[in-house]
C-alpha cells in the first residue's frame, strides 16, 4: 500500500484544498493529512486563521478524500510523521517548491500545481471585518493592551476614554488614535466592540450598559466582584447576541492552553491536587489602587483569578467549599490570602500576596506523575511534566510575547468574526463560578482573618 502525507492549515476550506488534496490522494491508496494546530499557527506568526482546529478537521475530512487525520504541533513533526506511519510520498502545494526537499532523505517529496486565484488568505480578506475597538480606562494595563491591538490583524484601537482627560489625551498621542470620547456611553456609541480596563468597580456597570447598546465586550478580571451580576451579565450578552470575554490573559495564552489540554488527556493520570500562586512585591505608592479599600484592593480581587483559573478548569465548577486566610492591612484589604478549595476527589490551594512575596509557580498533582510550570506560570513560555520515573519527563516549549494579550485579543475579534458567542478557554461558567469566589470572599464567608 502506497502511502502519502500531506499538511495545511485548511482555514476556510476551498477548492484549492479540495483539488490538492484530490491530487496527493491520486498518488497513492492511503492519504494522511495532517492539520495545523492553532498552538502551533500561532506560533507560526499565523494569527488570523478564521476556524479553529476542530472545525478545520471536520471541513477536511468532509471532503471524503482522506483516510486519516492527524495534529501537526511542532515544528520538525514531519520527519517524525514520516517514519512513524511508513509514508511513501510527502505531497504540497507548488508554491512551497523546494522547501521541503530535505525529506527526500525520507521519502519521494512531490510538488504537486497549486489552484491559481483562490487561497484562505484572500478568502479572509474578502469577508474582511474589522472590529473596531473603544477602550475605556487608560492605565497600566490599557497601555499595554493598545499596542498588542496592533499585530492582531482584525483589531483596531478607534478611541479611548479616560475620566481624566489629559491621561485619555497623552495615550491616544503615544498610539496615534485620533479619537478621544467625553464619556463612557460616547465610547461606546463610537465602537463595535468595548475593552473596559477601569478599576474593578466600574466593570459590573460599564459592561452592562455596553451589552445594552448591543456593543461586544472585553472586560478587564475581574469580571464581577458577584456571582449574580456575572451571570445577569453573561445572559444579556446571549440575549444581545454580542460577545462577552472576561480579559484573563493567562486564559488564552497558547502554553497554559496546552498544559490543561494535555492534563485533561490524562498524561499525569487524575488530578488530586493543584497548587497556585501569584504575588507581587511593589511598593506602596506604586499600589495605590490596588491597596484602596474604596476601589476594590486586596489581593484576592486583584489577582485571584489567575489561581482560580487552572483550578477551575482542571477540577470544574462544582467545589465542595472554599475557606480563605487572609492578611488584612490597616485599612481592612487583605494583602495576602491563602485559599483552599475543596472538591470530591481534590483539593486545591493558591495564595496572592501584594506586598508578600511567595514562590510564583503552579504544580498539578495526578496520580501518575505532575505538571510543574515555573514561576511567573501565568505567562509561561514553558512547563514540564514530570515522573516517578525521571527518563520519563518531559518539557515544552512555547513562544510567549511580551506582555501577551495579543492572545485574548486574538481570542475576543475571532468569537466576534465568526460568529462565536463563547470562548471554550474561560467560558461564561468558570468566569461565573470565579465571580462567586470574589462574592464568598466580600461577605467574609469561610473567612478566616490571620
Ligand atoms: N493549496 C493549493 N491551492 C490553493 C491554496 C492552497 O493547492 N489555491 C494547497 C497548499 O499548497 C497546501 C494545502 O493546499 O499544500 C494547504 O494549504 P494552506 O496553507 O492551508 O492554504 P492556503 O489557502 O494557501 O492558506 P494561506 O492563504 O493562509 O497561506
Amino acid at each position: 500500500m502506497k502511502k502519502v502525507i500531506t499538511y495545511g492549515t485548511y482555514d476556510l476550506l476551498h477548492q484549492g484544498h479540495i483539488n490538492l488534496l484530490r491530487r496527493a490522494k491520486e498518488l497513492g491508496d492511503y492519504l494522511i493529512v495532517g492539520v495545523t494546530n492553532d498552538n502551533f499557527d500561532r506560533e507560526r506568526g499565523k494569527l488570523n486563521v478564521r476556524n479553529n482546529v476542530i472545525e478545520r478537521i471536520d471541513a477536511v475530512r468532509a471532503t471524503g478524500l482522506v483516510d486519516q487525520i492527524i495534529i501537526e504541533d511542532y515544528a520538525g513533526q514531519k520527519i517524525d510523521d514520516i517514519l512513524k506511519y511508513d509514508v511513501d510520498i510527502f505531497a504540497i502545494g507548488s508554491d512551497w517548491l523546494g522547501k521541503f526537499d530535505y525529506l527526500n532523505e525520507f521519502c519521494q517529496v512531490v510538488y504537486l500545481p497549486r489552484t491559481e486565484g483562490i487561497s484562505s488568505t484572500m478568502l479572509r480578506a474578502e469577508s474582511d471585518m474589522t472590529v473596531n475597538i473603544g477602550v475605556a480606562g487608560c492605565g497600566r494595563i490599557a497601555r499595554r493592551f493598545i499596542p498588542e491591538s496592533k499585530v492582531v490583524t482584525a483589531a483596531s484601537v478607534q478611541a479611548v476614554y479616560d475620566q481624566n482627560a489629559e491621561v485619555a489625551r497623552e495615550v491616544a498621542e503615544k498610539n496615534g488614535i485620533e479619537t478621544m470620547a467625553e464619556s463612557f456611553e460616547q465610547l461606546v456609541e463610537m465602537c463595535d466592540a468595548v475593552y473596559i480596563a477601569t478599576p474593578h468597580l466600574c466593570h459590573y456597570h460599564q459592561t452592562k450598559y455596553a451589552l445594552q447598546q448591543g456593543r461586544h465586550v472585553l472586560c478587564e478580571t475581574p469580571l464581577a466582584l458577584n456571582g449574580d451580576q456575572a451571570e445577569e451579565l453573561y445572559a444579556l450578552a446571549e440575549q444581545k447576541g454580542v460577545v462577552l470575554l472576561e480579559a484573563n490573559k493567562t486564559a488564552y495564552c497558547p502554553a497554559f492552553n496546552h498544559l490543561i489540554t494535555l492534563v485533561k488527556s490524562g498524561l499525569i493520570g487524575d488530578v488530586v491536587g493543584i497548587d497556585a500562586s501569584v504575588s507581587k512585591l511593589w511598593s506602596e505608592e506604586e499600589l495605590v489602587r490596588e491597596l484602596d479599600p474604596e476601589q476594590a484592593g486586596g489581593s484576592l480581587y486583584e489577582m485571584g483569578s489567575y489561581p482560580l483559573l487552572p483550578i477551575i478548569k482542571l477540577l470544574g465548577t462544582d467545589h465542595r467549599n472554599i475557606n480563605i486566610y487572609s492578611r488584612m492591612n490597616e485599612n481592612g484589604v487583605d494583602v495576602y490570602s491563602r485559599g483552599i478549595m475543596l472538591y470530591d476527589n481534590a483539593v486545591s490551594s493558591f495564595q496572592l500576596g501584594l506586598g508578600v512575596k511567595t514562590e510564583g509557580n503552579l504544580i498539578v498533582s495526578g496520580t501518575q506523575g505532575y505538571a510543574y510550570v515555573p514561576s511567573p506560570w501565568w505567562k509561561t513560555d514553558y512547563f514540564e511534566l514530570r515522573y516517578e520515573d525521571q527518563n520519563k519527563n518531559k518539557k515544552y516549549f512555547y513562544k510567549w510575547d511580551e506582555p501577551g494579550l495579543r492572545y485574548e485579543i486574538q481570542e475576543f475579534v475571532s468569537c466576534i468574526v465568526n460568529n462565536r458567542r463563547y470562548s471554550s478557554r474561560l467560558t461564561p461558567k468558570e468566569s461565573i463560578c470565579m465571580a462567586r469566589v470574589m462574592q464568598q470572599f466580600g461577605e467574609r464567608k469561610n473567612f478566616y482573618q490571620l
